[in-house]
């Protein structure tokens, strides 16, 4: 089944991915580039940021890769890194990780596979010797370059970077699955080469040499053709009888000295065989933007996809993001796996498919997520940020004070639901000082979440949510908790009151245990959640960071 994993790529594929058994590999790691990539969560009252993920690859644990790597019998590959720790010390500890993960892709891939590694040029001629290494010189089959953007004007004193780097290795040389892929011919050479319109059908058409160079001869090329032989430099493209065929077929044109020339049909061309340098593929914009940095374009992994696998063939991608991959591999009807390290990449997946493909959409399977109360309280034990992240997301909310940058006392999510614009003003919770309606724009709704995940819990944190709600006009609050509520929290939720939006009554404060998330009980939130669908519909880029202002 299709399956979404969220974890370390390295531990997922040593975990769950059986040698030979994937199709096509697409990767688009982090490159190295000494950032944080962040959305921001914007407006005038909060400004927070958190880090979708981190590109920073330390020498934590570097060493114990790299013994790995030595005992893998990974020897040259070994002896590189060790060089690279000498030559290019900012880059070794990358290098490090990368080749432990490249290797496990290498091991899961099918011997008619194919892997495609995309990076810019901060890493790319090293990872190329990695590549190289573990898939073998002879596998290399391209390095293709993706013009991202037209040009970029703040650039001093060098070129402006507007190319991304793809590598494509085969498993093995010549077994790889291959479609060969076209583009539309540009019209400027169409009308330059397609120069003749046959009068009985009118279809367009070009001349071509029916000659080729006297080297690529074989005996059967040389002959005399209606009494016409080649320049003594050259020979016949074809053989004789295939020559009378093309004859007989009326697809020979002769020129006032009786050259013959084919006659080649504009409909019958395929369009122009895909290059190595892209440059019809622009960067991710409009609908298609879902606010997660570093988001690929689908026609990018549409392109490669139809080039390097088939129908019912299964198509990993290990560094998944926002799940470009899995979502073009779903619209071409291929099975898929798709990994990621991070919580907000999970839930920006699982949401981006089923707006994408709704009830069409093939059923697949989260995988590395809390699945019962136990798991949830081992995840806060070992990393409370993950477990805060993961309990926020599963309910498609903003998580504020991930990280340390932007905490903010008594909130740690937000949310905004869409509500009709006609909707009365609060019910008996009470109307809100200033803002809108429901306190934010027109017609939506915003919620606050605050996360607690130690054992004791007391008054003074649903006082701190209602704070929150206040100082970032949230119309609701939602109080996710590992401990029970004790009975001055239940009674001041209760006398908090309610919203009422058509049709519906919804309580101010809200407050849902572990135990009872896990016995599915619900929270009562309006349907029509819009956090991360407002990024798609407002997203802009600001440099290297996306902006999402909600
Ligand atoms: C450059 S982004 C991928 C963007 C993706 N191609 C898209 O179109 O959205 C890199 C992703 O790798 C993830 N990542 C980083 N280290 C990882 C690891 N060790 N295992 C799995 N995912 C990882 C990050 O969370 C991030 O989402």
């Amino acid at each position: 089944m299709n399956t979404l994993y969220l974890g370390d790529c390295l531990n997922v594929l040593r975990d769950n991915v059986p040698d030979q058994s994937v199709d096509l590999i697409y990767i688009d790691p982090p490159f190295n580039s000494k950032r944080d990539y962040n959305i921001f969560f914007d407006d005038k009252e909060i400004q927070t940021q958190r880090i979708a993920f981190e590109d920073t690859w330390t020498l934590k644990n570097i060493q114990d890769s790299l013994a790995e790597l030595h005992t893998l019998k990974t020897d040259y590959l070994y002896f590189l890194l060790l060089t690279y720790q000498k030559v290019a010390p900012h880059a070794f500890p990358y290098l490090t990780m990368m080749s432990l993960r490249i290797l496990e892709m290498h091991r899961v891939l099918k011997q008619t596979g194919s892997f495609y590694l995309h990076c810019d040029p901060t890493m790319s001629h090293y990872l190329k010797t990695i590549c190289d290494l573990v898939f073998g010189v002879k596998n290399f089959a391209n390095e293709v370059i993706w013009q991202r953007i037209n040009a970029k004007g703040n650039v001093q004193r060098k070129f402006g970077a507007v190319h991304d780097i793809l590598f494509r290795y085969s498993k093995n040389m010549g077994d790889e699955i291959w479609n060969q892929v076209y583009r539309p011919l540009d019209d400027s050479y169409v009308n330059k080469m397609y120069r003749f319109i046959e009068e009985e059908t009118g279809r367009r058409y070009r001349l071509s040499d029916l000659t080729a160079p006297i080297q690529r001869a074989s005996k059967g090329q040389l002959y005399e053709w209606k009494g016409i032989t080649p320049p003594r430099t050259r020979c016949w493209v074809y053989a004789k009888d295939k020559m009378q065929e093309l004859e007989d077929s009326g697809l020979i044109v002769y020129s006032k000295n009786g050259i013959p020339n084919l006659k080649r049909y504009l409909d019958s061309n395929e369009g122009e065989k895909i290059p190595d340098v892209w440059t019809d593929i622009p960067q991710t914009i409009g609908n298609e933007f879902l606010g997660y940095p570093t988001q690929k374009p689908k026609a990018l992994l549409e392109r490669i996809i139809n080039a390097s696998s088939n129908e019912g063939d299964t198509v990993l991608d290990g560094f998944s993001g926002c799940g470009t991959t899995v979502d073009a591999a779903e619209g071409l009807h291929r099975n898929w796996i798709g990994i990621d390290i991070s919580p907000i990449a999970i839930s920006l997946i699982k949401r981006r498919l089923n707006d994408t493909y709704g009830e069409h959409l093939n059923k697949f399977e989260v995988r590395g997520t809390p699945t019962d109360e136990q798991s949830a309280i081992e995840l806060w034990k070992q990393n409370p940020n993950a477990f805060q992240d993961w309990w926020l997301t599963e309910f498609e909310v903003f998580s504020t004070t991930f990280g340390t940058k932007g905490a903010d006392k008594g909130i740690d999510g937000i949310a905004q639901y869409l509500v009709t614009p006609l909707n009365p003003p609060f019910g008996k919770g009470g109307k809100q000082k200033g803002g809108s309606t429901f306190g934010g724009e027109e017609g939506v709704i915003r919620a606050a979440f605050q996360v607690k995940g130690g054992v004791h819990i007391q008054s003074k944190d649903i006082d701190a949510l209602l704070g929150a709600m206040d100082k970032h006009k949230c119309g609701l609050g939602v109080f996710l908790t590992i401990a029970e509520p004790t009975k001055p929290m239940l009674d001041t939720i209760a006398s908090s009151g309610f919203i009422e939006i058509p049709g519906f009554k919804i309580p101010r404060l809200q407050i849902l245990t572990l135990e009872d998330y896990f016995k599915n009980k619900l929270l009562k939130l309006p349907k029509y959640n819009i956090t991360f669908k407002a990024a798609r519909l407002k997203g802009k880029r600001k440099q290297n960071q996306m902006k999402m202002d909600i």
